[in-house]
């Protein structure tokens, strides 16, 4: 019979912590009672931290399985659409045909952004990168969209939720023709959510009959499944963080745009095609692991702080990512390097001591990259997609009482000492 409570006795002192079971993973000990011990939990990088309850994404690491309300990433990636994926992840279950016909009408109705918007981009240099131009202007929606703000309306959050799903495109298309030096081009609501996506990047005025392959554009809304949502990942975190000051949610969904940008997190991507640049070719491979095992640069798109096995993620990329380079005729060198690279990685101690996978940043960029898409964009396509798993858990937080985030800290700094005048000092 499993125990229902740990034990902690320290300084003389027992203290009883409930142990809490979900319905899959690792049960949590509730820490709550360290507050009588005069005792802080420490747990930098939140390794062993559980600060929430959730029932929209579950990830065991060991055998790199990810299910999205329940249902298997790679049976979601390659029979759903990503809008019905985001409507799982903000209502629990997948649309039925009513359902999904009024969800999908609802975004394709937000799809256009104020026009006003327009002169905030003319601010950017236009070498700007695209993710500090999604940053500052996703921050700034609020200024353009003042009603729908309180999250504990349910109505407001699911407004909120239609807008930010319905805009992302649009603004990332934006971000990326701007750079570009090329006119905006509006969103066509004749058009699914992939290929409007790809339409607003690749369509100009002079062509404005562009249509995307069609090939290109199951690959695309895969992608933009394949990141929709991974429970409490760094910028996940940061979302619930900023939300649990009652911030407005344009202002919590910017604040994940920032955490997400790090070569960490989802700057992966393009730091993977960056090092692919600087291997240069398979008879560098060599040199360069001996790089990584002296710890001089690390792998990207390889391992994860859950994933001790394949990223389940990673292998439907793969998939895709063939997929796309046949439809298109493309033969890229660096797909050669790259699986290059994952064979000799996986067959490598220092990789397999260390439980490093590809991750799902290992093969996107490759795929991004023959759909003509530039590396500045690799992580704005990451952010537009992982938009919907942020407002779904920003909404599970707020439709349930829930206190302001503040962690504490194991202090090592000065003792107290009096104030030594500006002369006085050495
Ligand atoms: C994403 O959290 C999520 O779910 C994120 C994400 C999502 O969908 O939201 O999945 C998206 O961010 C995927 C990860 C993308 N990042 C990268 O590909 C960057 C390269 N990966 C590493 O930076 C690293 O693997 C992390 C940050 C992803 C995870 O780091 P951890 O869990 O903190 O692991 P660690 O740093 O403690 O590493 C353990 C050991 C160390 O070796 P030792 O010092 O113990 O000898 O493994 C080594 C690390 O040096 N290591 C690597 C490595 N990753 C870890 N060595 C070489 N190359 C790597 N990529």
């Amino acid at each position: 019979m499993a125990d229902t409570n740990a034990k902690l006795t320290v300084n003389g002192e027992e203290y009883e912590l409930p142990i809490i079971e979900g319905t899959l993973g690792r049960p949590v000990i509730d820490v709550a009672a360290l507050q009588e011990s005069g005792f802080w939990s420490y747990d930098p990088g939140f390794k062993v931290t559980a600060p929430v309850e959730s029932k929209i994404t579950y990830i065991d690491g060991g055998k790199g399985e990810l299910l999205h309300r329940g249902y298997p990433i790679d049976e979601l990636a390659n029979h759903a659409e990503y809008l019905e994926v985001a409507y799982a992840l903000l209502n629990g279950e997948l649309p039925n045909a009513e359902q999904k016909a009024d969800f999908f009408e609802k975004i394709r109705e937000h799809t256009a952004v104020h026009d006003q918007l327009r002169k905030f981009f003319e601010g950017f240099r236009r070498d700007a990168h695209p993710m500090a131009i999604m940053v500052g202007v996703v921050g700034a929606l609020s200024a353009f969209y003042h009603d729908n703000l309180d999250l504990s309306n349910e109505e407001h959050r699911e407004i909120t939720a239609i807008r930010l799903i319905a805009k992302m495109p649009t603004l990332a298309a934006m971000s990326y023709k701007y750079s570009q030096g090329e006119p905006f081009m509006y969103p066509r609501n004749d058009f699914s959510y992939a290929e409007n996506f790809l339409y607003m990047m690749f369509a100009t005025p002079a062509d404005v009959d562009y249509e995307p392959n069609d090939v290109v554009t199951r690959a695309m809304d895969k992608i933009f499944t394949l990141h929709a949502d991974h429970e409490q990942n760094a910028s996940t975190s940061t979302v619930r963080l900023a939300g649990s000051t009652g911030a407005n949610p344009y202002a919590c969904i910017a604040a994940g745009i920032a955490a997400l940008w790090g070569p960490s997190h989802g700057g992966a991507n393009e730091a993977v095609l960056e090092m692919l640049d600087e291997i240069g070719t398979v008879e560098n491979v060599p040199a360069f692991m001996e790089k990584v095992k002296s710890r001089e640069v690390k792998l990207m798109g390889f391992g994860h702080r859950v994933y001790k096995n394949f990223d389940p993620r990673a292998k439907v990329m793969k998939e895709t990512c063939d997929e796309v380079l046949e439809a298109l005729g493309v033969n890229d060198p660096k797909l050669e390097l790259a699986m290059a690279l994952e064979k000799i990685a996986l067959e490598d101690p220092f990789f397999i001591e260390r439980n490093l996978y590809p991750n799902v940043d290992f093969y996107s960029g490759i795929i991004l990259k023959a759909i003509g898409i530039p590396t500045s964009m690799f992580t704005v396509i990451f952010a537009l997609a992982r938009t919907s798993g942020w407002i779904s858990h920003l909404l599970e937080m707020h439709s349930a009482p829930y206190k302001i985030g503040r962690p504490r800290q194991l202090y090592t700094g000065e003792t107290r000492r009096d104030f030594v005048k500006v002369e006085d000092r050495k």
